[in-house]
């Protein structure tokens, strides 16, 4: 198989250890678990979404585990500002922080908090299922753009994490870039629901969730192909990935680096088993790889 050269490389304003990072919303609660998952290979890591108020999340069931994807409606349940005392002992690691606001102004706020701590920012601009949060701005581009504004303004690197749930994905790229973003991440989870055929009720107690795993990996390939052909700036692929070989494919579609979520419930050595079949001395440039699927 092709291998990489191993190393650190440098992605939307931000030094990673490898291309690898842990994507939002899984083991990232905790600055034991953070650290813990970049000592097992991860090249940087993204925190669960902290937003501008504490928040216990939507009523549950809030999981359900699907053979080839896994179905949550958490409602975003966050620390808010209690969060940096968390992470602060993490300073000057490759740490993301994955905020959330209903408003620029929210958005800025909440950034403001981490920005002595954070080695950049995620914008959380596509959770499917929060009222007034998430998609329900990011699905408009001239909302993405104000609060890729509001965020870009403070100076660090800001990723803008972008919901496949709409019908012309480049054009959010496009104003995330317009909004100064270093880069964009794709995707969030797609808005999904399963029915009790017993209850006769949908399972989630949100009823709508968002779907990830190894079912949306084409979606998202897709999507990063997309971005690729309409943004300069950097693509971060996101959604499904679970081996090597996904990586790869993702990086051919457009992505620059590759986050993974769903794949760490089922194995929490993700990082290092992919790592293993992904670098290799010798290995070829990253950058050779990127894209090249468009040419
Ligand atoms: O419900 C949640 O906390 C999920 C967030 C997301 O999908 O971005």
């Amino acid at each position: 198989m092709l291998r990489l050269k191993p190393g650190h490389v440098d992605v939307g304003g931000v030094r990673l250890g490898n291309h690898l990072l842990l994507a939002a919303g899984i083991l990232g609660t905790t600055g034991a678990s953070l650290a813990r998952v970049l000592a097992s290979g991860a090249g940087g890591v993204v925190t669960k979404s902290i937003g501008p108020a504490p928040s216990d999340g939507h009523p549950g069931p809030c999981v359900v585990v699907l053979d080839d994807g896994l179905l949550n409606a958490m409602g975003l349940p966050n620390p808010s500002s209690d969060f940096v005392d968390e992470i602060t002992s993490l300073k000057g690691k490759p740490v993301i922080v994955s905020i959330f606001g209903g408003t620029p102004g929210e958005f800025s706020e909440v950034a403001a908090w981490f920005a002595d701590i954070a080695a950049g920012f995620e914008l959380n601009l596509s959770c499917p299922h929060a009222e007034g949060y998430g998609a329900a701005l990011g699905s408009d581009p001239e909302m993405v753009e104000a609060c890729t504004r509001a965020v870009t303004r403070l100076g660090l690197p800001t990723w803008v994490k972008l919901t496949p749930n709409v019908a012309d994905i480049a054009s959010c790229g496009l104003a995330a870039e317009k909004g100064g973003a270093h880069a964009v991440v794709a995707i969030n989870t797609l808005k999904a629901m399963r029915i009790s055929t017993g209850l006769r009720m949908p399972v989630l107690g949100n009823r709508y969730g968002g779907l990830s795993g190894r079912a949306i990996f084409p979606v998202a390939v897709r999507c990063v192909y997309d971005l690729y052909e309409a943004c300069s700036i950097p693509v971060i692929g996101c959604g499904g990935v679970s081996s090597a070989d996904d990586v790869l494919e993702m990086m051919m579609a457009g992505a620059s680096a590759v986050e993974i979520g769903t794949a760490v419930l089922d194995d929490p050595l993700v990082f290092r088993e992919i790592s293993e079949h992904l670098y290799g001395t010798g290995g070829e440039d990253a950058a050779s790889l990127v894209g090249c699927a468009h040419e």
